[in-house]
């Protein structure tokens, strides 16, 4: 298994050819989900007792299996938040995997952890937080997420009169799934703040105003969201920290979407607060071209992070000898063991230069705006909210829930684009309405004009 032998070298040259051909394709084809039977009748069992071999496993899974996935960088495919990893990224992907280095300490990764804090270091400037803030990668937004709420609740918790009570956490309705999610994980009830449009000081604090004195000893956290994955929408991050701090609560900020944003002089002003933040999700799996996974969690105090996540244990401790000579990162989110998932994102940075990375993020802005141009001189359309950021929500006159999701499926079964829909929240419920989300820089006008056509 471990010898390199003629069958290793030619399925060598299959796998490189492939990669090739794939990083070079600017329109894959737009794969559709088989159900598993279907999956099993075309490949039959491949994980038996002596092996299909390398050429028919690879085989089987080029010629039937990815055509079962939906590649996230089709130019239109814009549904979700879909990605666009550049090729720089894709390669330096490859070349991770091939070095095989350990990224949760220094004293075994510090070549491969030292290009991850460069790619850091720029995300921090981004934000703005004052020195010493810094941050680490992580397996995407969920997981950052996660790791600034725990290192919140232990602040918390060192305050002996918070030992056994449960955490409770505000955010809004507006917030991402995982917030809600990681909330149940680490056993904290939640509070929310009834707007789907953007989260006010004065709407935060009217909410803690509302709580009586048990309840306001509870609070620990408050979630702002710097983009909401629905709709863009980014909260009043100056009014909550005003909030937060006043009341001495951890401010956390998930831009985990939003957060490439930051790079884009045309909105950046709209993030302003973000850099009186307690800790930051930024996902560059999202808007700054990496490949999966690649997520990251910013703090304004690492050390308050460490407190919370450093592990401990005898075969350990010599990575706090020798390690310390350097950061470890896996002192700081909830991972032990961590491939160095920044590398693709450090390698495209210093291939490219930050200023291009400026530009393809202004593209997916633009993008939104024309789709919002568009949208406003169709007859049969209407937008449901101006564009924000890389996000439109439109209406089409006299549909139906129905009517969006038979569309959506007719042009994915086509093959020509995955658009889903989404809801919104008016004063009579929940409207379903059709959704745009912008992030390849090679999606055309002419992309986006034909899927609304499709809609006539
Ligand atoms: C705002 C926001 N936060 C968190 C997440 C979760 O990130 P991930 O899917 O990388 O775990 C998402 C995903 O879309 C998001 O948009």
């Amino acid at each position: 298994m471990h010898d390199i032998d003629i069958e290793m070298v030619e399925m060598t040259l299959d796998v490189v050819k492939y990669a090739i051909n794939r990083i070079t394709k600017t329109n894959p084809e737009l794969g559709k989900p088989k159900t598993e039977a279907e999956l099993r009748a075309l490949v039959g069992e491949t994980v038996t007792n002596s092996g299909i071999g390398g050429e028919k496993a690879f085989e089987l899974f080029r010629d039937v299996l990815v055509k079962a996935t939906v590649p996230i960088d089709h130019p239109r495919h814009l549904a979700f938040v879909p990605a666009a990893p550049t090729r720089a990224a894709i390669l330096f992907d490859l070349v991770t995997s091939a070095s095989s280095i350990h990224g949760a300490y220094w004293m075994e990764g510090a070549g491969g952890i030292f290009c991850e804090n460069e790619a850091m270091q720029w995300l921090v400037s981004l934000t703005g937080m004052p020195k010493p803030a810094f941050g680490v990668f992580t397996s995407g937004g969920t997981a950052a997420n996660l790791s600034a709420l725990v290192a919140a609740r232990e602040k918390w918790r060192k305050d002996p009169k918070n030992k056994n009570i449960k955490g409770l956490m505000i955010t809004s309705i507006g917030a991402h799934s995982s917030i809600k999610a990681m909330a149940k994980v680490i056993d904290v009830d939640v509070l929310l703040v009834e707007t789907e449009d953007a989260m006010s000081g004065a709407g935060l604090q009217s909410v803690i105003n509302g709580l009586d004195a048990s309840e306001i000893a509870r609070v620990f956290v408050v979630v702002a969201t710097g983009g909401t994955t629905n709709a863009g929408i980014i909260d009043d991050l100056s009014g909550v920290a005003e909030v937060c701090e006043q009341a001495r609560l951890w401010f956390h900020v998930d831009a985990a979407y939003g957060g490439g944003a930051l790079a884009a002089k045309s909105v950046r002003h709209l993030f302003n607060g973000i850099e009186r933040a307690d800790s930051v999700t930024i996902d560059p799996h999202k808007w700054l071209f990496s490949p999966y996974d690649c997520g990251a969690v910013l703090y304004k105090n690492p050390e308050e992070a460490k407190e919370a996540h450093s592990q401990e244990g005898s075969y350990l401790e010599i990575f706090k000898d020798e390690g310390a000579h350097g950061f470890n990162p896996s002192d700081y989110q909830i991972q032990l063991t961590r491939r160095l998932r920044g590398l693709p994102l450090w390698y495209s940075l210093a291939t490219h230069g930050t200023e291009k990375y400026a530009w393809a993020v202004e593209e997916g802005i633009k993008l939104a705006n024309t789709a919002g141009k568009l949208i406003a001189a169709h007859p049969l359309l209407e937008l449901v909210r101006e564009p924000s950021l890389s996000c439109v929500l439109y209406r089409r006159k006299g549909w139906e829930p129905d009517d969006y999701r038979n569309w959506t499926y007719k042009n994915h079964e086509a093959g020509f684009a995955l658009v889903t829909p989404t809801k919104w929240k008016t004063a009579d419920g929940y409207e379903t309405v059709s959704r745009f989300c912008f992030i390849n820089p090679d999606t055309t006008e002419t992309d986006i004009r034909d899927i609304l056509n499709s809609m006539e």
